[in-house]
């Protein structure tokens, strides 16, 4: 089989390529990503000389592109999004162009061209934002999104559906939990907090720490997805959610497993539309199989691991650039 991994240079997406060719490695993998700030060919560089992989640079909203990355491609799984929440508060028409427009592009070849499967990576996100005592969302939770990030997935999520259901379009859709793991942004919670601790930085807690995300490990998403893909029914949706802990629970996780104390936060102002909570029932994956292979304390500490081994990595990504939030929080 040959697969298009659109997004394939950035977090979620790297760790997949590698998980795929891990584990089907008779397959060809066919990486396509627009080599935004978020896209680092770092990540697959060990990867570069296995003849199993090819890299395309492209824009998932050019028809050109697309067509030329799209030959022989048998199933698309697509992961390339403008992703970070924050950069959506500054620029949210990028968001529109690339998730939604640049969705509806690669449905449009996909339907052109006959591919046999597209598999749509989506967020937790578009379901809004849950209290103390509300259940977790499931797939039948209505869509309320509260930021433009998530406003321009839930717009690709309907126009995935939307494809399935005008056009017959062989899709799959998956709302997932936070991740972490490997070579995520250091823009993100996890690996800034561990980065700045590993430069003997403080860590910026926003608030009192009380918003609750669900994590999810990056080789758990991959599982699900490849489960998705094996066993999945079209027109489905799959959500998978990961474990719950607040903020400031995380934090002293982290610091706790790198030896240091609460000194080290530095509370900082709310983001602008911060959700409160975020939690997912993944009751319907489950009976396709699928559990997560750790919890997410043992997996806290092979992602710190990770980072403390991968300074190569991280460090330069680090350098130069403005802090996102704050950017976002003085501009409005
Ligand atoms: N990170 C999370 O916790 C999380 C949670 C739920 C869902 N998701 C979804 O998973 C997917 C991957 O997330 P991520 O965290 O790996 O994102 P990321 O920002 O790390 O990577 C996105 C990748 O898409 C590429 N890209 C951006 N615009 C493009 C374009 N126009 N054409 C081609 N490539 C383009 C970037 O270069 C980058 O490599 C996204 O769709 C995101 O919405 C992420």
């Amino acid at each position: 089989m040959r697969l298009l991994i659109t997004g394939g240079a950035g977090f979620i997406g790297s760790n997949f390529v590698h998980y795929w060719l891990t584990n089907h490695p008779t397959d060809e993998v066919v990486v396509f990503d627009k080599l935004t700030y978020a896209g680092h060919l770092e990540s697959l560089g060990d990867i570069k000389n296995n003849p199993h992989y090819s890299f395309i640079q492209g824009d998932i909203g050019s028809v050109e592109d697309v067509d030329k990355a799209t030959e022989g491609i048998d199933l698309i799984v697509h992961f390339a999004a403008e992703s970070h929440v924050d950069r959506s508060v500054i620029d949210p028409l990028l968001f529109v162009k690339t998730n939604v427009l640049g969705t509806a592009n690669l449905l449009n070849v996909t339907k052109e061209k006959k591919i046999s499967r597209f598999h749509h990576v989506s967020t937790d996100e578009v379901y809004g934002e849950l209290r103390p005592e509300d259940p977790p969302f499931t797939e039948k939770s209505p869509f309320s999104p509260r930021s433009p990030y998530a406003a321009s997935k839930a717009g690709s999520d309907h126009l995935v559906q939307a494809f399935f259901e005008t056009y017959g379009l062989p899709v799959t859709i998956s709302n997932c939990a936070n991740n972490f793991g490997p070579y995520h942004d250091p823009e993100k919670l996890i690996p800034r907090f561990i980065t700045n601790l590993l430069e003997g930085k403080k860590v910026p807690l926003m608030g009192q720490g009380a918003q609750s995300r669900s994590w999810l490990y990056v080789k758990d998403h991959s599982l699900a997805i490849d489960l998705i893909i094996q066993k999945g029914q079209l027109g489905e949706t799959y959500c998978i959610g990961g474990e719950e802990k607040t903020n400031l629970e995380t934090t002293k996780q982290i610091l706790e497993l790198m030896g240091l104390g609460i000194e080290m936060i530095e509370y900082v102002p709310e983001r602008l539309g911060h959700d409160f909570r975020y939690a997912l029932d993944s009751g319907k994956i489950a009976s396709l199989g699928w559990r997560a292979e750790h919890d997410f304390s043992e997996w806290l500490k092979i992602t710190i691991d990770w980072f403390k081994a991968n300074e190569w990595w991280w460090k330069p990504l680090k350098e130069g650039r403005p802090i996102v939030d704050r950017v976002a929080q003085a501009k409005f």
